[in-house]
């Protein structure tokens, strides 16, 4: 039954070597038994194959009949035998030889195997795959090459991200372009990477100019250097990217200027420009009754913009005490109200009275192509702040966009730049109670539609609404070990099921699984190293670009003698 190699197995572990590694094309793993389209298939062992050697994640090559091949990644791996009774009655212990000659006979290894992709002799382009090979085809450790094919070349908008599990050679790479359409996320647990990851995929999305970002970046991870538990230091984006690409905008100047970064412009908001709508999303964290949320609004008409200043100012204020007398709003709720509201007094980016152009500054700069970091600093330890802020310009950003993008539809403008905007803590944004009215949950649900997108950056996707979560196109995921995250980051995937033990079984840092949008098949990548070489590359990045057009120029003048 099983294909036979050179040597007969008996011999020991150096012919069983053979099988593997350098002429995988050669000698099949095993065979398919069995098996659907939607549960996987199920392939048997060869008998002289080390079970050990496998491992969930990897890839295998059906070879079909006609010259189709299907690829397919290794779920669950697993003991049988044709005999039950081998259960019960396994070879005595110490017994080699019965032990060798039920391995041969009665007990075998078997996968899981999810079939992902199929490549017919006269593609050029692997295709999702519509149907399972025949029984017994026979089934191959997918070489570095079919990997790569599956994977494509890296170009100027093709983001090497990783490598597969033991494939330091071959580059899996993500389609920029696909990447950026749609809302996309990284998620993980704690101290697995997902900053490192969004750091690398910002890199890739800025060097290759696809779009401009937007990163309200919580922890200061963004612009300038971090240093890991171990003291190592890290570029940030402001200090890869000199010449203009990248603006650092900070809430806090004393923190940013202590910690060595390069500030572009200190972002003052004035009370004035803020909203009820800013501060509902905020009602949660703030401890305000809906009583106390649905006054606001009326508060905001008869107060008029000064509103929150008219509500934290100790001095007397005769409408607001006319409003009391009047039975308009309730004392208690009005005291409460206040009292809450001496949040914004430790906000010390708050500012009386109109505030500043920040807001049409950071848009104009997005729509230039400059990326804009956010930077927190000591404000990122309050929750409220980050919401606060993170709402606060989001909405007023993408209302310029769809201005802008109105504009372009109507021919009367260019159309706005695409702009990706980053999110940490993204379930604080955008969990099933909020969702459905705010900005992040718009954009989210609205697609593209107005050249905006969200990269959210989690460690709890169960938290986040399931609507939202569909929407994600690309997931880069992390170790998980939470079932009902793990359940989340494959929602909306079909044939996801197979892929969960992949997940749980992830390495605790630098490991992710891909799968969406912008990859062609799921896909777990031990991480590119984000280190000295990747920066070089980066920089290399900008001169290799500067060489292609005094190629293509040279390529001109030979052709059309110029
Ligand atoms: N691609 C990488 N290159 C180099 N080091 C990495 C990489 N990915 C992860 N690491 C290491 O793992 C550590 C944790 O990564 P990171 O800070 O990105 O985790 P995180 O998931 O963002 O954690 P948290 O949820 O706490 O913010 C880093 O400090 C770094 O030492
Ligand atoms: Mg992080």
């Amino acid at each position: 039954m099983s294909p036979r190699g050179e040597g007969d197995g008996m011999s020991g572990e150096s012919s069983l070597d053979a099988f593997f590694g350098p002429r995988p094309d050669e000698t099949p793993l095993g065979m398919v038994v069995g098996g659907s389209l939607s549960s996987g298939l199920l392939v048997r062992l060869d008998a002289r194959l080390s079970i050990e050697r496998l491992a969930v994640g990897r890839y295998i090559v059906i070879q079909g009949t006609s010259g189709r091949k299907f690829f397919g990644l290794i779920t669950d791996i697993a003991l049988d035998s044709t005999n039950p009774d081998l259960m019960r009655q396994p070879p005595a212990p110490g017994d080699a030889f019965a032990a060798e000659v039920y391995a041969r006979q009665v007990a075998y290894g078997t996968l899981s195997v999810s079939p992902m992709l199929m490549l017919d002799p006269e593609d050029d382009q692997p295709r999702p795959n519509k149907t399972v090979p025949a029984h017994f085809a026979p089934v191959h450790e997918a070489s570095a090459e079919d990997v790569e094919r599956v994977f494509g070349a890296e170009d100027e908008t093709h983001l090497f991200l990783g490598t597969p599990l033991d494939m330091e050679a071959v580059h899996v790479n993500l389609d920029l372009d696909r990447f950026v359409e749609r809302s996309s996320g990284v998620f993980g647990k704690s101290g697995t990477g997902k900053s490192f990851i969004t750091r690398i995929l910002l890199s890739g999305i800025i060097r290759a100019g696809r779009a401009s970002a937007l990163i309200f970046d919580m922890h200061n991870d963004y612009g300038w250097a971090v240093k890991d538990e171990g003291g190592r230091e890290f570029k940030g984006l402001r200090q890869l990217f000199t010449s203009g690409q990248v603006s650092v905008v900070t809430l806090d100047e004393d923190t940013s200027r202590a910690r060595g970064s390069k500030v572009d412009r200190v972002l003052r908001i004035g009370t004035q420009q803020i909203e009820p709508e800013d501060v509902e999303m905020l009602s949660g964290l703030l401890g305000l009754s809906d009583v106390q949320t649905g006054a606001l609004p009326y508060l905001r008409r008869r107060l008029g913009p000064a509103w929150i200043d008219r509500l934290l100012s100790d001095a007397p204020d005769e409408e607001l005490a006319a409003m009391v007398e009047d039975e308009r709003i309730a004392s208690s709720t009005l005291g409460a109200i206040q009292r809450k509201f001496e949040f914004f007094r430790r906000m010390g980016f708050l500012v009386p009275g109109a505030g500043d152009d920040a807001v049409d500054d950071i848009f104009h700069r997005l729509n230039q192509g400059t990326s804009v970091v956010l930077e927190f600093g000591r404000y990122g330890n309050t929750l409220a702040a980050y919401i606060l802020v993170a709402n606060y310009l989001t909405r007023r950003v993408h209302e310029r966009y769809v201005r802008k993008k109105n504009e372009a539809v109507g021919k009367k403008a260019d159309e706005p730049r695409p702009l990706v905007i980053v999110i940490e803590e993204a379930h604080k944004f955008l969990d099933p109670a909020i969702a459905g009215h705010t900005i992040f949950g718009s954009i989210a649900r609205e697609l593209r539609k107005y050249n905006v997108t969200l990269l959210i950056v989690d460690q709890r996707p169960s938290a986040i609404d399931d609507e939202v979560m569909s929407q994600i196109g690309t997931r880069v995921t992390c170790l998980l070990d939470n079932e009902a995250d793990i359940r989340a980051v494959f929602s909306g995937v079909s044939g996801a099921g197979a892929l969960r033990e992949v997940l749980a079984r992830l390495d605790t840092r630098q490991q992710a699984l891909i799968l969406g949008h912008a990859v062609p098949m799921p896909v777990v990548v031990r991480t590119r190293d984000y280190d000295e070489a990747f920066y070089k590359w980066l920089g290399a990045g900008e001169e290799s670009s500067a060489d292609r057009k005094a190629r293509a120029k040279k390529g001109r003048e030979a052709l059309y003698g110029e």
